[in-house]
C-alpha cells in the first residue's frame, strides 16, 4: 500500500463525512438490484465495442484544431504527469508544479485527493495556460474510493462481475466529486503465483473470469458515456506479462512465450480494450527481455494495430526512467527515446519526457508527427471525459457524493459474496460447527484480526477511513451483547507474547465455541512490494491458533488474507475455515451474517490454494505434461503408484490444498453427468460462428447437467463449465474455464443447469499463432470447481470425416 491511502491524505472535511448518510437519492437506481444470477459463456460475455467515444469525429475535429495551436513544448506537456500529492515512492522531488501547468508543461496530476486541491491546480491549468488545456487528475481507485469495497481478489471470489461493475459505479461517483476522473483500474494481471503480493489486486489465475472482471470494471468506473460528470477513465493494469515475475518477487523480470501471452495474459487486456476503457498502463516488468514499457511489439503490434486501442498508453510510476536500471538506455534522453518508440504516450512521475522530449523532436530522433499522434491520444480522452466543458469539481457537493447507505450496503453484500468455506467438517454431535446456532451461550473471539479497523481495509484502501469500518468484534457483540463475547487479541500479527496466548487459552477454556481471527496484515503484506517466500500464518498466529485448538473447543478459523496462504496444521485439525480476504468497510456484518448463517457462504476461489511453496507457481490450467501422474488423493505416491519417471515431487503431493473454482457452503449439493445435445461438432459451423463474431449466432452447442441440493438450505451456487481440447497442434491445457453461471437451488430440489457453449470456446491460438478451431477431442465438465467432475466428449471434426 501507499503511505497516501489513508492517513497521509487528511482533509479536514473528511472528520464530517456523517452527513453523507443522509443522503439517498441518486444511487438507489443503480444499486437497487439486489439478487444478481447471471450466466457468461465465452460469446456471451462478449460486448459489443463501445468506443465510440474515441472514435467521434467531432471530438476529432477539435484535437485537430487544437493540435494546430500548440508549440512543441506544449504538446509535451501533454504527455508530462506528476504525483502531486504526498510523497509515496520514488520521484522526481519536483515542487514547481504550478509554474509549469502556467506553462502548459504538465498534462496530468495524480495522489491529489480534495475538490479542493484538484481545482486549485486545475485553475492554473484552465485560466493561466496559453491554451487552457485542463488537466486529467489520476488515484489509484482500486476497491473502492470512500466507501472501501473487499480488496479484487476477494470480489472475483463472487463469480459475479455485475457486482464488480456496480462497486466501480460507486468508486467513481465517489471519486469523481473530487475532480478525479482517471483510476489506474482495474488490475488485470493473471497470477498464478501467491508470493506475489498484488494478486489480491486482480481476479486470479483464469483469462476466462479475469476477462469477465476487467469488461465488469471498465464498463462499472466509464459508465454510460465518458462525457457523464460521474465517469471516470479506466486504466487497466500493468501491461503485459507482469502477473508472470519470477519467483514471485515484485517488479521481477519476466518470460512469457507469445503463445502463453495471448492464450492467458492478454485476454483480459483485450476484454478491458473491448469494452472501451480509454487507457492503459505499461508495467514494470521486462518481458523476454524489452522491458514492458518500451516493448513495441505489446503496445503498438498487439495494442494498437490488432486491437485499434485508440486512448491514453500511461507509463507506471517511474517505469520510463526505469529503462536505464534494465539496462536498456544509458541516459535519461535514450530511456525517453525508447519509451517513446516503444508506445508509451505519457510519463507517469520520472520527468524524462518533459526532460528531454523537445529535444529528441528537434534533433529528428522523434518525428512531429509521431509526437502529434501521441498527443492526440491524451486530448481526444480529455474531450471525451468533457474536461474541457466541465474541468472543476463542485467543492460544496463533494462529501454528500460518499458513504451513501446502498453504497455502504452493496459494499456488504460483496464482502457476503466473497467469503470462501473452504472447510466445515462433521463434528462429534455429526454437525458441521458452521453455522453458528442462534442460541449460542458464549464465543470466544481471538486473533489481531478480529478488531481492527484499518487492517480490513485491505491494500490500496483509497480515502478508505477505519472509522468507517464495522470490526468482527462491534458485529458480533451487536448481535450476541457483550457478556457472551469473549475477547482476547491472542498475538499481534506478526509478534506475540506468551502472555497474550495464555489470556486467548483461558477465553477459550470459558466458552463454547472459539471464533478464531488470523492472517495477514492487509497493507503492509499485501498489494504492491509485498511478495512473500512464507505464506503461513505470520508472527505467532500459527502458535495461538494451536494452543486455542488445544482446549478441544470447536473452533471456526476465519482468513483474513490478498493471497492464497498455506495453511497444512489448520486445514488438518480445524473443523471450520473461511477465507474473507480484507472485507472492506462491512467485514463485521458480514461476516456475523454469515457465520449465523443469514447469509449462505457461496463465494469460490479464483486461485488455487497450494499445499507448499515448493509447488508455486501451481494453477489448474495447466498442461498434462508427457508424463502426466494419475492422483486422485492426496497422497505423493498415490495408490501404491510409485512411478518414479514421472512429472511430480518426491515430497509433495501434485494436487492443491483447494482448487480453483472450489467453495463449499451450508448445504450439499450433487451434481449429475454432463449431456449434450450433439454428438459431433462441425468445424466449418464452428468457423462460421467464430468469424461471424455475432453473440446472437445460435449456439452450437448446449451442455447440461442436473444439480440437486441434496441438503436442507437453499442456496446459490456457481456452475462452471470447462473443456479440454486433445489432438490439437498446440498442447492445450487439462482443463479452461469456458462458462460459469449462477443458479439459486432450493433445499431438496434438481435443476438442470444449461450452458449454450459457443464456437470461442473451441478455439485457441494455434501453432501458427492465429486463434481458431481445429479438429480435436473436447471434453467437457460442468462441475461445481476444477478438480471434480467427469467430463462427457465430443469430436469436433471437418465436414468429410
Ligand atoms: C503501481 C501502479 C500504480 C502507480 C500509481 C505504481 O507503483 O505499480 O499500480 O497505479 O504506482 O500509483
Amino acid at each position: 500500500m501507499r503511505p497516501h491511502c489513508r492517513s497521509c491524505f487528511c482533509p479536514q472535511f473528511f472528520c464530517i463525512p456523517l452527513i453523507a448518510f443522509l443522503l439517498q437519492a441518486p444511487l438507489a437506481l443503480f444499486l437497487s438490484q439486489s439478487s444478481v444470477v447471471q450466466s457468461q459463456t465465452a460469446a456471451s460475455a462478449r460486448p459489443a465495442r463501445t468506443d465510440s467515444e474515441l472514435n467521434d469525429p467531432a471530438i476529432e475535429a477539435r484535437v485537430e484544431e487544437l493540435l494546430r495551436k500548440m508549440t512543441l513544448d506544449e504538446k509535451v506537456g501533454q504527455l508530462v504527469q506528476y504525483s502531486a500529492g504526498q510523497p509515496t515512492g520514488p520521484g522526481t522531488g519536483r515542487t514547481d508544479y504550478p509554474d509549469m501547468l502556467a506553462k502548459g508543461e504538465v498534462g496530468a496530476l495524480f495522489n491529489i485527493v480534495t475538490a479542493k486541491e484538484t481545482n486549485a491546480f486545475q485553475r492554473i491549468a484552465v485560466e493561466k495556460s496559453r491554451l487552457h488545456i485542463p488537466l486529467i487528475f489520476g488515484l489509484d481507485v482500486i476497491h473502492g474510493f470512500r466507501t472501501e469495497f473487499p480488496i479484487p481478489l476477494g470480489i472475483s471470489a463472487t463469480w459475479v462481475p455485475q457486482l464488480a461493475e456496480r462497486a466501480a459505479r460507486v468508486a467513481a461517483r465517489e471519486a469523481s466529486a473530487t475532480g478525479i476522473r482517471w483510476t489506474f483500474s482495474p488490475m488485470v494481471d493473471l497470477a498464478r503465483d501467491p508470493r506475489w503480493g498484488r494478486v489480491a489486486e486482480g481476479a486470479g489465475e483464469d483469462p476466462f473470469l479475469g476477462s469477465a472482471f476487467a469488461r465488469a470494471y471498465v464498463r462499472g468506473y466509464q459508465g454510460h458515456s465518458l462525457s457523464s460528470a460521474e465517469s471516470i477513465l479506466a486504466c487497466p493494469k500493468h501491461y503485459v506479462g507482469y502477473g508472470a515475475a519470477e519467483a514471485g518477487r515484485d517488479y521481477n523480470s519476466t518470460e512469457v512465450s507469445e503463445h502463453t501471452l495471448r492464450e492467458y495474459y492478454l485476454p483480459p487486456f483485450h476484454a478491458a480494450v473491448e469494452a472501451g476503457a480509454g487507457s492503459i498502463m505499461s508495467a514494470f516488468n521486462s518481458l523476454n527481455g524489452i522491458p514492458a514499457s518500451a516493448n513495441s511489439f505489446t503496445l503498438k503490434k498487439i495494442l494498437r494495430q490488432e486491437w485499434g486501442f485508440r486512448g491514453i498508453v500511461d507509463s507506471d510510476w517511474t517505469s520510463v526512467g526505469e529503462l536505464m536500471n534494465h539496462g536498456v538506455a544509458n541516459d535519461g534522453a535514450t530511456a525517453s527515446l525508447r519509451a517513446f518508440k516503444g508506445g508509451v504516450d505519457m510519463d507517469m512521475v520520472s520527468s524524462l519526457y518533459h526532460d528531454h522530449l523537445a529535444h529528441l523532436v528537434r534533433s529528428g530522433a522523434i518525428s512531429e508527427a509521431d509526437l502529434d499522434e501521441d498527443v492526440r491520444h491524451v486530448l481526444r480522452v480529455k474531450f471525451a471525459l468533457g474536461l474541457f466543458e466541465n474541468p472543476y469539481a463542485d467543492e460544496k457537493k463533494e462529501s454528500f457524493a460518499f458513504l451513501h447507505p446502498e453504497a455502504i450496503s452493496l459494499s456488504r453484500e460483496i464482502a457476503e459474496r466473497s467469503f470462501v468455506l473452504l472447510k466445515n467438517d462433521l463434528l462429534s454431535n455429526a454437525s458441521p460447527l458452521l453455522p453458528l446456532s442462534n442460541d449460542v451461550k458464549s464465543v470466544a473471539l481471538i486473533g489481531p484480526l478480529a478488531d481492527d479497523a484499518n487492517m480490513m481495509l485491505g491494500s490500496w484502501g483509497g480515502l478508505g477511513d477505519g472509522r468507517d469500518v464495522i470490526t468482527l468484534r462491534t458485529a458480533l457483540v451487536q448481535k450476541l451483547g457483550e457478556a457472551s463475547v469473549h475477547y482476547a487479541k491472542g498475538s499481534e500479527i506478526s509478534t506475540g507474547t506468551d502472555a497474550q496466548i495464555k489470556a486467548a487459552v483461558d477465553v477459550a477454556k470459558n466458552s463454547d465455541v472459539v471464533i478464531i481471527a488470523l492472517g495477514e496484515n492487509g497493507p503492509e503484506m499485501t498489494g504492491e512490494a509485498a511478495s512473500r517466500t512464507h505464506l503461513d500464518l505470520p508472527g505467532r498466529q500459527e502458535q495461538l491458533l494451536e494452543a486455542v485448538s488445544a482446549t478441544g473447543k470447536p473452533v471456526a478459523l476465519i482468513v483474513f488474507s490478498g493471497r492464497p496462504l498455506i495453511l497444512p496444521w489448520a486445514v488438518q485439525h480445524v473443523p471450520s475455515i473461511l477465507a474473507a480476504w480484507f472485507p472492506g468497510i462491512q467485514a463485521g456484518p458480514a461476516l456475523v451474517r454469515t457465520l449465523f448463517g443469514e447469509n449462505m457462504p457461496t463465494g469460490k476461489l479464483t486461485m488455487t490454494w497450494p499445499r507448499s511453496v515448493g509447488q508455486i507457481p501451481i494453477y489448474y490450467n495447466g498442461l498434462n505434461t508427457g508424463r502426466p501422474i494419475i492422483q486422485n488423493d492426496q497422497t505423493p505416491f498415490p495408490n501404491g503408484h510409485d512411478e518414479k519417471f514421472v512429472s511430480r515431487y518426491l515430497d509433495e503431493s501434485n494436487l492443491p490444498q483447494f482448487p480453483f473454482g472450489y467453495g463449499l457452503t451450508y448445504t450439499t449439493l450433487r451434481y449429475g453427468q454432463v449431456e449434450l445435445n450433439k454428438s459431433e461438432l462441425r468445424l466449418d459451423w464452428l468457423r462460421e460462428e467464430l468469424t461471424s463474431r455475432s453473440s446472437s449466432a445460435p449456439a452450437l452447442l448446449q451442455a447440461s447437467a442436473i444439480i440437486t441440493n441434496t441438503g436442507s438450505r437453499a442456496t446459490t451456487e456457481t456452475v462452471q463449465l470447462y473443456i479440454r481440447l486433445q489432438g490439437t497442434s498446440v498442447a492445450e491445457p487439462v482443463r479452461a474455464l469456458k462458462g460459469f453461471q449462477q443458479v439459486t437451488i432450493a433445499a431438496g430440489e434438481t435443476k438442470r443447469v444449461v450452458f449454450s457453449v459457443p464456437a470461442e470456446a473451441f478455439a485457441f491460438w494455434n501453432d501458427q499463432n492465429i486463434f481458431a478451431v481445429e479438429p480435436s477431442r473436447a471434453t467437457i465438465w460442468i462441475s461445481p470447481d476444477s478438480a471434480s467432475g467427469t467430463g462427457t466428449q465430443i469430436e469436433t471434426r471437418n465436414k468429410e470425416n
